[in-house]
């Protein structure tokens, strides 16, 4: 027996005990639930058009793209993905990466390093701490919700480069970073604010093009931008949007960029054909933060006394304290027939377990009334009991 077994055993042991054990649940393509737990904010993963760009790539190209992207893993269909990125968001350039997770490790790594200082928000996303950790820049955590509290870290740093990183919607309760402020703050004090827009790509600013657009950021030279692909765009993959020279540092530099093989192919082709229906039907965003809002007003019917706040995003979180009980909703509600997002430790701070309920931009009023009356039956009694 060798120091492993002994030490899984026992770590494994004290996630049960902290309710914080976690089982994966394999999807079946034809389960008939209502999703309130995916990232398909607008409902495109299984548009037939994205489905149908994604085959045509897949056919072209192949199943994967065959290599790292500067050797043979750039195809004709990233570039023109990269260009489309770039004119909605209203970026100089782009460059796509294979996730949102390695384009926040490539982003951040490569514009820092050791003599730079890299200040975190308190909630930045794991994949914005990871870079931050793997970049050996000095790191301070601050509140970027307060400026103010950004500006002091900064006017007391000795490093001549430093990086704020942020989400521009937190992805656990949809708040919006107060980007203007924070913008203001960084230029004042010579800092770039690189701005994570997971959740706000196709869910804030003018025709879903994200909070930078909407603070009025597009395109501004001291910001960079970071999102995925694979949330509203239904598809695959991560991008980092700033000036040309950004990129062309990144191309040079960015080791989870240089040493990953490049996007599949189909999940390029399927992105593209996302972001031109997003462009084409900006009415998916209006009707996302409809549905946002019917299911918060469902959430606060059903479990009086707990606050849910007005969404700003596609996600409602219903907060409900341990663990165990946000388990128990979660498992509540797939009974009958609703699947909903469980977040505990370490993805919330401890004693803010909830149900996260995404809402999507192709629900039905039937999907909605399902949601309404599952969620009294669950919640109900919990809250009851408590
Ligand atoms: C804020 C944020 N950033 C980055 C990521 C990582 O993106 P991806 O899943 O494409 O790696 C996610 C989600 O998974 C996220 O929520």
């Amino acid at each position: 027996m060798t120091w492993l077994d002994a030490w899984l055993a026992q770590t494994a042991a004290a996630r049960h005990d902290a309710g914080l054990h976690r089982t994966l649940r394999p999807r079946g393509e034809a389960d008939r639930v209502v999703d309130l737990a995916s990232n398909d904010y607008l409902g495109l993963a299984r548009d037939p058009r994205v489905v149908a760009a994604g085959a045509d790539a897949l056919r072209a190209w192949g199943a994967g793209s065959t290599g790292s992207r500067l050797v043979t893993g750039s195809t004709r269909l990233h570039a023109e993905l990269e260009e489309a990125l770039a004119a909605f968001t209203g970026s100089e350039a782009a460059l796509v990466f294979s996730s949102g997770y390695t384009a926040n490790l490539g982003a951040v790594t490569a514009l820092t390093g050791r003599g730079a200082l890299v200040v975190s928000d308190v909630a930045a996303h794991a994949s914005l701490v990871d870079a931050a950790r793997l970049s050996r820049a000095r790191v301070e955590v601050a509140r970027c919700a307060d400026p103010a509290a950004v500006d002091l870290v900064l006017a007391a740093r000795e490093e001549p480069r430093a990086l704020v990183v942020v989400d521009g919607v937190d992805s656990v309760d949809g708040g919006i970073a107060p980007l203007a402020e924070l913008h203001a703050v960084c230029r004042e004090r010579d800092a770039v604010l690189l701005v994570d827009d997971a959740h706000g790509l196709g869910v804030r600013g003018p025709g879903g093009s994200g909070t930078l657009a909407e603070a009025g950021l597009a395109g501004a030279p001291d910001v960079v931008l970071t999102t995925t692909l694979s949330k509203s765009l239904g598809a695959q993959g991560g991008v980092v949007l700033a000036g040309s020279a950004v990129v062309e540092h990144l191309v040079d530099t960015a080791r989870p960029f240089i040493f990953d093989t490049g996007l599949a192919p189909a999940a390029a082709g399927a992105a593209l054909a996302a972001l031109g229906i997003v462009r084409a039907e900006p009415e998916r965003v209006a009707a996302l933060h409809a549905h946002a809002a019917s299911v918060a007003a469902s959430a606060r019917a059903a479990a009086p006394g707990l606050e849910v706040p007005t969404p700003t995003a596609a996600m409602v979180p219903v907060v409900l304290g341990d663990p165990e009980p946000a388990v128990a909703a979660a498992a509540g509600c797939a009974e009958h027939g609703l699947r909903a997002g469980c977040f505990r430790p370490p993805s919330v701070p401890a004693g803010t377990s909830r149900l996260r309920l995404t809402a999507r931009a192709d629900l039905t009023p039937d999907d909605l009334a399902l949601v309404d009356q599952v969620l009294h039956k669950v919640l109900g009694p919990i809250v009851a009991g408590r």
